[in-house]
């Protein structure tokens, strides 16, 4: 049924989408346009809109080690690398390896990300190669845009 109401959002224009809910329009169909307006199409990776902040709070079990500097995280149920930098600092990674895409197999040595599927490193600058996401750090709350 999800996959039927899915395969029929991707395929039917605006117009038809809304006049089955009893509101018409008058606009051109394109592809683009109904991506962007369902949630469950419009969704990254992440489960999350592309236009929302995630936010995290670094006093959840699993975040804990953020609170020490070069205490770092692969938050792989979000996709991304977390790395505390210092006091006033988490930065934050996509943790998609550039090489081939890999997203588990990562290691820190203090200054860069090691992928252990071919070993190649990115420095943990926000131009060494790993993709960088705005995160903001407020107390003990991260919000992350992704
Ligand atoms: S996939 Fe990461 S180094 Fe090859």
């Amino acid at each position: 049924m999800k996959n039927n109401r899915r395969d029929f959002l991707k395929t039917a224009c605006k117009n038809v989408v809304f006049a089955s809910f009893g509101i018409s329009l008058i606009e051109a169909c394109s592809t683009e346009d109904m991506e962007s307006m369902d949630p469950v199409l419009n969704n990254n990776n992440n489960g999350s809109s592309a236009k929302e902040p995630l936010v995290l709070n670094l006093n959840d079990g699993d975040l804990n080690g953020l609170k020490t500097v070069g205490g770092w995280l692969n938050y792989t149920s979000k996709n991304i690398l977390l790395l505390r930098i210092n006091k006033e600092e988490v930065r934050v990674f996509d943790n998609k390896c550039p090489h081939q895409g890999n997203r588990d197999r990562w290691s820190y040595d203090g200054s860069s990300f090691e992928c252990g599927h071919h070993n190649n490193t990115y420095s943990n600058s926000c131009s060494g190669g790993l993709t960088c996401y705005t995160a903001t750090l407020e107390g003990d709350t991260l919000t992350i845009t992704i």
